[in-house]
């Protein structure tokens, strides 16, 4: 949550700073600001987007070489021009733009305050700058010096970016637990919450590290620790190319995204599963693969849409694997005192790898000995970093805030770790084990033929775009693929949505039903369809709306509903892949039909960088 940008060199720094904050806005978008140092400092902040600041600024001053920009989601005080970022301190020297949470601010803001401070915003930002600001003033320090000692006072997460009136062309900046990456150009330095602001410039970039501070000058990059000392920034190539961050003729990134997915599953896929080989090679996987084989438990760790592809993997290693499994919300399995064994496995699945809570919930884990693989997107995140083995998803940048790619390549990758190990562990017979590979391959292009589904599925979504409320069903592997259905309608659309098991729908949901309640069913061919079909019969008595996502030519299934969406037939094993699909496609129709912003959603922010 939040977006921070800088930048430090020959260039204007303000377009640099603008550009970036576009990209940075998925992160958080309810107000924005940049400051600009050229001999003196330019703070300019407002409520509102990035393009209202860019259209407020028109005609302003807005020379500077250096610079720091900032794209708030409001956690103390609503977001006003008041509380947007960048602060600045009492004397006016200092400014700062903050991602985090400060914890203690209230004492050190009394503190202050005791001291005749006066405070403009209800930020915990403006604590943190003032607190700084106090001890640079009392120490007769420099400003770095400041910042090391008031941070090792400060409990939270934060990233800070600091620009001061008497070191004009530098950026203190400093991390504890939100994402700070450091590109470096021929004389110049860019700053950003990811590489997208810096993409490009260069494509040599530094990961900060937790408990570092970075003195950047153009021609300069110094990497501390809090004990002031020195550290050698290790520099790593980006593979990232600018047309993966951009919309590419889609009008969301959203939409974009969706229609990637048989490409991204495909990457995910390619290199790792050999149908011909009969083999899937996952080289930080592999590593593991003894510690998995003998766990007595593994635990899936993760929230929201991740949450749900650890929900689909559990069905899926039980079943494949024999190991027992548990899904656990990160929020509520770092503060509940968790039982964890040495050698306990833990997976980790996240799309950013920054959600700070999926973060705390495995480092806890790990200092207790659990034995750490992340099933992550963002190459070089935290989570990767922190996780002992694991496997990316390759699905690129996903910029829309509802996760839908990301969901698809992390049920990809969880198929392909289950089949290996329970081939290892001998707990899948060969045959099926062949059949499951050459099914999974066939992924992609099954996605591809569910995605012709879009036109019909535009129309649904005009049909029932002013309903109240949503039911979404499913059973087994698309118990999970429900849940994640009405997920995607409450964010994009702001529709109520509830995602139950079907079977479960008679110990409270089916009071709702009416004639007016539209109940998504996902209904595809497995071993359970017989009984989801009684739950359609079921709904039908109630004089419910079903809308079913069936398999093709399930033409008795397709007769008892009022709508439906046929999508190619698959083992259930691979089947959440796919049928998530239109209902990735509904939820942005219905969003779309409804006239709101899709890829920024209401009070959401794509990286959930505070707990
Ligand atoms: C936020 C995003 C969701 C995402 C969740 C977990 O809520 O809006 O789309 O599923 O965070 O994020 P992660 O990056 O850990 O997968």
């Amino acid at each position: 949550m939040c977006g921070i940008v800088g930048y430090t060199g020959p260039k204007e720094a303000y377009p640099v700073i603008i550009k970036g904050l576009k990209r940075l806005e998925y992160r958080g978008y309810d107000s924005t600001g940049v400051a600009l140092l050229d001999g003196s400092l330019k703070v300019y902040k407002k409520k509102g987007r990035v393009a209202e600041l860019e259209d407020a600024l028109v005609g302003k001053d807005l020379h500077g070489h250096t610079g720091i920009g900032h794209t708030r989601w409001a956690t103390h005080g609503e977001p006003s021009d008041v509380n947007a970022h960048p602060h600045q301190s009492s004397s006016g020297k200092l400014a700062m733009i903050h991602n985090g949470i400060i914890e203690n601010y209230v004492q050190l803001k009394q503190d202050l305050i005791n001291k005749g401070y006066r405070f403009k915003s209800e930020t915990d930002t403006e604590v943190l700058l003032n607190f700084i600001e106090e001890i640079k003033n009392n120490n007769h320090c420099s400003l770095e010096e400041a910042v090391r000692v008031a941070l090792k006072r400060v409990t939270g997460a934060y990233v800070i970016l600091l620009l001061n009136t008497e070191e004009p062309d530098t950026i203190i900046a400093a991390r504890k637990g939100s994402p700070l990456v450091i590109g470096i150009g021929k004389n110049e330095h860019f700053l950003g919450s990811d590489a997208s602001p810096m993409l490009e410039y260069t494509k040599e970039v530094v990961y900060v590290n937790d408990y570092e501070l970075a003195i950047v000058k153009p021609d300069e990059l110094i990497l501390k620790n809090l004990g002031n000392e020195k550290i050698t920034p290790y520099v790593q190539k980006l593979d990232i190319e600018l047309a993966a961050i951009e919309k590419g003729g889609y009008d969301h990134f959203m939409l974009k995204e969706i229609f990637e997915q048989p490409q991204t599953i495909f990457d995910c896929l390619r290199g790792r599963l050999d149908t011909i080989g009969e083999t899937i090679t996952m080289s930080g996987i592999q590593q593991y693969a003894d510690q998995i084989m003998k766990a007595n438990r593994i635990v899936m760790i993760a929230c929201g849409t991740s949450w749900h592809a650890g929900l689909v993997a559990e069905y899926i290693f039980e079943e494949l694997c024999r190991i027992n499994v548990e899904v656990e919300y990160a929020s509520e399995f770092r503060y509940r005192n968790p039982v964890i064994h040495p050698g306990d496995v833990i997976i980790a699945i996240s799309q950013s790898g920054e959600t700070a809570d999926t973060l705390v919930a495995i480092e806890n884990a790990k200092a207790q000995g659990a034995i750490i693989l992340g099933v992550v997107n963002v190459v070089g995140s935290s989570i990767a970093r922190t996780s002992h083995g694991g496997a990316y998803t390759h699905a690129g940048p996903e910029i829309g805030v509802a996760s839908t790619k990301a969901f698809t390549a992390q049920l990809a990758v969880l198929t392909m770790i289950a089949l290996k190990i329970a081939h290892n562990k001998g707990t899948i017979d060969q045959e099926r084990y062949v059949h499951l590979l050459n099914e999974l391959s066939e992924v992609p292009s099954k996605v591809a033929t569910a995605l012709k589904l879009k036109d019909q599925i535009r129309i649904l979504a005009e049909k029932y775009k002013d309903a109240r409320d949503f039911l979404y069903l499913g059973r087994g592997y698309n118990f999970p693929v429900a849940l994640e259905g009405a997920l995607k309608l409450k964010e994009i659309s702001y529709i109520h949505a509830e995602g139950y098991p079907a079977a479960e729908m008679k110990h409270g949901p089916i009071a709702l039903v009416d004639k007016d309640l539209p109940v998504v069913v996902v209904a595809t061919k497995d071993a359970y369809h017989h009984k989801v079909v009684s739950n359609i019969q079921e709904i039908k008595a109630r004089k419910g709306k079903v809308i079913a996502v069936i398999s093709e030519g399930d033409s008795a299934t397709a007769a008892m509903c009022d709508d439906v969406i046929m999508v190619p037939e698959a083992d259930e094993i691979v089947a959440p892949m796919i049928s998530v699909v239109p209902l990735q496609l509904l939820a942005y129709y219905i969003g779309v039909a409804k006239d709101y912003d899709v890829d920024k959603p209401r009070n959401l922010a794509k990286s959930v960088t505070v707990e």
